[in-house]
């Protein structure tokens, strides 16, 4: 808590009529391009190949060799982690009634998903700490109609993965991991991502590794990714780089009634020195947590847990995500103070489960008590690669100036 003197000291909150802390509004997550993103588009540019083409081609390599290296995975470059989602559990054949678990605190696009490839997302809490589902919370929401859980490694902390998949290993059901926000995660020496039968990353504006708009389709099952691949493109039997690259003349056709999922190369620009940068990036997004975690500790706010994920020389929080926790009935009033001193907050995510658009997935007698009080009281803080420690130290002091005054 801030003590009476610190608290007399602090000025008054934009939002009251004081000076916002900020002229200029900082956008939360915003990505940084360098010199190297600008050369790469242009080169796409003048070389006449805008669509999905080689440097998609090169993108997915990459991707899958940062993933793991001394593995062969799949990747699958497409538009977004929707797409990604979506393509996964379209190749689950899903069968009217069949069950999909998902977790109740996640963005809406990992139960459309399965609304979407015509199953039934049933909703499963999580646990406190980690914020990700776990084998218990799953087992509260199987039946003999689940036929595949979708884990998502919320904010960048992985989802308990060896009891995850025991426990679908077991009951013979698939795992999707909706790795969105968990791209430099690791459980057990391993990325999540790569425990699944399909994963699905984003590469959205705000994402740790951004393409604009995109997503990757990560597996070990070279059935599912040659499915995924034609699905992503029309259901088209050979792509059309291939079509128009290899000698003679290929006319179209499908194997099967498709999607138009793919990356162009436009993209996959952007994506190859993003990727390059992965690790610098995870860097400098570290220096933005430390300041956050030293110089909040005193305020009326829980912190993000760091004690309790494991992060050590196996283990790896991707740190997406910088969200602390306020009294529920001031959360909405604080967003609009953050806004009001022009500090970019957002809100990840409201629980599915509290919408009534969702209201017919709940089942009776289940509870997402977790999820919904999280939901209820979490503020994100702007954390990414194109802010500077000045940044952070404008989001803290605006963050002590709110909390003093309102809480
Ligand atoms: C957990 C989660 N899954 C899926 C998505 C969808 O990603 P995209 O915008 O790339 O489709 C998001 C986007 O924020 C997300 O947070």
């Amino acid at each position: 808590m801030l003590n009476d003197v610190s608290k007399s000291a602090q000025p008054k909150p934009a939002l009251e009529g004081g000076a916002k802390t900020r002229s200029e509004f900082l956008v939360f997550g915003k990505p940084k391009f360098g010199p190297e993103e600008k050369a790469e588009i242009l080169s796409v540019l003048e070389s006449g190949w805008v669509g999905t083409g080689p440097r998609a081609a090169a993108f997915e390599k990459q991707f899958a060799e940062y993933l793991w290296p001394t593995k062969p995975l799949h990747a699958i470059a497409l538009n977004s982690c929707t797409a990604a989602l979506h393509l996964a559990a379209v190749c689950l054949n899903l069968k009217p009634g069949d069950e999909v678990i998902v977790p109740a605190l996640t963005f809406c696009a990992t139960a459309n998903a399965v609304i979407h490839a015509g199953g039934t997302p049933v909703f499963a809490d999580v646990d406190p700490v980690r914020l990700c589902v776990s084998a218990a919370t799953i087992e509260k929401a199987l039946t003999p109609k689940t036929k595949a859980i979708v884990v998502v490694h919320f904010a960048g902390r992985s989802a308990p993965m060896d009891e995850i998949m025991a426990l679908a290993d077991q009951r013979g059901i698939r795992v999707i991991e909706d790795a969105a926000h968990a791209i430099e995660t690791r459980w057990n020496d391993r990325h999540v991502g790569t425990y699944g039968w399909a994963s699905c990353f984003s590469f959205y504006a705000t994402k740790n590794v951004s393409t604009g708009e995109g997503g990757m389709l990560l597996t070990r099952d070279e059935e599912l990714a040659s499915l995924v691949r034609k699905l992503s493109l029309h259901g088209m039997s050979k792509d059309a780089h291939k079509r128009f690259t290899t000698p003679g003349f290929h006319h179209q056709s499908y194997d099967y009634v498709g999607f138009k999922y793919n990356m162009p190369d436009l993209a996959a620009a952007l994506g190859i020195h993003s990727l390059k940068k992965v690790e610098s990036n995870y860097a400098l997004r570290k220096n933005i947590w430390e300041i956050y975690m030293n110089e909040l500790r005193d305020l009326p706010l829980t912190l993000p847990p760091s004690a309790e994920f494991r992060e050590n020389a196996h283990d790896r929080h991707a740190l997406h995500l910088f969200q602390i926790r306020v009294k529920a009935a001031l959360r909405d009033k604080l967003l609009s103070a953050f806004s009001a001193e022009n500090i970019g907050v957002g809100v990840h995510y409201p629980a599915l489960t509290t919408m009534p658009l969702y209201e017919k997935y709940l089942k009776p007698g289940q509870t997402f008590k977790e999820a919904e009080i999280f939901s209820a009281e979490t503020i994100s803080l702007p954390i990414g690669t194109a802010m500077t420690e000045a940044d952070a130290h404008d989001v803290v002091r605006a963050a002590k100036k709110i909390l003093s005054f309102y809480c």
